[in-house]
């Protein structure tokens, strides 16, 4: 190993950047092709008819995920978005009402709750990187219905916690299971544990059908809901009572979209084991180094139900964090930052500046309209998320890398964090 860092000249510990890190993405082989062709020559690619008779490929997904996640009900809808708005209907969400978020998610989390006419409050995250309890509690106000845990990069949050906080409050939980496909929290599926669990299927997720979502609940009142808003009759089509049947719009999940993620859902228990495997060679791998240098590991609420998509840790400052992921870059290992003041990520809430701006499509349809909604989104808001954010630095863990490019990473981690000033 060349002891100089590649940033001063010396040869990279890693010969070649990583693949693109897109678990599901990448494996799409034969199997995708086959089930894709299946649908096609069956000409079936809408869920409910087409000229020949056979089971929907949708509603077979349903089921699978479903009982992969231990519950009832699944509903396939168009994106992790689409399916988030269907949850907040499901569980009664709209106009008047507050939904707590965290400060670091995607900012769909965020706009699927003003697309439902509620106002987003964001609160803090803890060193996991998920909602901090205690600090959700001292967002609750009257106007709280709901509370939003995003398992974000993979890893559950604390979600016993969370509920009991809920139940304390009679509010409800709606789970943000986006990244963190296949996850779990003390032995239970991550999205089967609050009142509704949402997951997307885009390409960059942990499996993928390009786009897609799923809704999953143990209520079938939620289920109903969500079904009746996902189709525009969805509800007469499952002769649901006519008196309960509400107006919905259309988020129905294709047919060819439901065979590529039906492959893709198989195929989700190996990529995990691959990647905790990896995680757990690089994790183990840094500890020593990590311990002489001051560098602290991302806490988990659950090691166990982490999916293992990413090793993040945290070094001093963010102006050391600066120094590390360029350090890392040279040496070909794909380190990323998580917050930078100038650089525009819709991750991390002071970026969202279309809702913290409180923009509307309409001014007469604001959900910010009332003055009881005093929100605050500026930064001052969620001083601790930022500093984690900013101190943190991320690596994907590929499941296409070799046993032997991890040990080139971990070659490369040891040579820059040794050097770190
Ligand atoms: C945490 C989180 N929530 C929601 C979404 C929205 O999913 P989609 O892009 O499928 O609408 C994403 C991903 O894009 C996400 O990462």
């Amino acid at each position: 190993m060349s002891a100089t860092l590649a940033i001063h000249g010396g040869r990279p510990a890693c010969p070649q950047p990583p693949p693109p890190m897109y678990p599901g993405g990448n494996s799409i082989d034969a199997e995708e092709e086959a089930a894709v062709l299946e649908t096609l020559r069956a000409k079936r690619l809408f869920r409910y008819y087409g000229p020949n008779p056979g089971e929907s490929k949708v509603a077979q997904l349903e089921r699978d995920f479903a009982a992969r996640a231990g519950v009832p009900y699944a509903l396939g809808v168009t994106s992790g978005t689409a399916a988030l708005i269907c949850g907040l209907q499901g569980i009664g969400v709209g106009p008047g009402d507050e939904v707590i978020v965290p400060a670091y998610t995607w900012i769909a989390s965020a706009s699927a709750v003003l697309a439902v006419g509620a106002v987003p409050v964001v609160a803090e995250v803890d060193a996991s990187l998920t909602l901090d309890p205690a600090d959700v509690e001292k967002r609750i106000s009257p106007r709280t219905k709901a509370i939003m845990p995003v398992h974000m990069r993979g890893a559950p949050a604390d979600m016993e916690t969370l509920l009991a906080l809920a139940q304390r409050y009679h509010l409800k939980v709606i789970e943000d299971v986006a990244q963190a496909n296949g996850g779990a929290y003390q032995g239970r599926a991550l999205g089967a544990w609050g009142d509704v669990g949402c997951f997307s299927l885009q390409f960059n997720k942990i499996i993928t059908s390009g786009e897609g979502g799923m809704v999953i609940t143990h209520d079938e009142t939620i289920w109903k809901r969500a079904v009746m808003y996902h189709d525009v009759i969805g509800g007469r089509r499952n002769h649901f009572a006519s008196e309960e049947i509400l107006w919905g719009v259309n988020f129905r999940m294709p047919e060819l979209l439901a065979a590529v993620a039906q492959v893709q859902l198989r195929k989700r228990d190996q990529l995990l084991a691959r990647m905790r495997q990896q995680k757990q060679m690089l994790r183990g791998g840094m500890a020593e180094i990590a311990a002489r240098r001051g560098v602290t590991f991302r806490t988990l609420h659950d090691a166990a139900g982490d999916t293992a998509i990413a090793l993040i840790f945290y070094v001093e400052s963010a102006e050391v964090a600066g120094r590390v992921a360029a350090a890392l870059q040279a040496e070909n290992i794909d380190a990323a930052r998580l917050y930078e003041p100038d650089v525009i990520d819709y991750h991390v809430y002071v970026h969202w500046t279309p809702i913290t701006n409180r923009r509307t499509w309409h001014p007469a349809a604001s959900p910010w309209r009332d003055a009881r909604s005093e929100v605050d989104y500026s930064p001052a808001a969620c001083p601790r998320t930022l500093d984690l954010l900013g101190r943190a630095i991320h690596l994907d863990v590929n499941p296409l890398l070799s046993n032997q490019e991890i040990e080139l990473m971990l070659e490369g981690l040891e040579k820059v964090l040794t050097a770190m000033a």
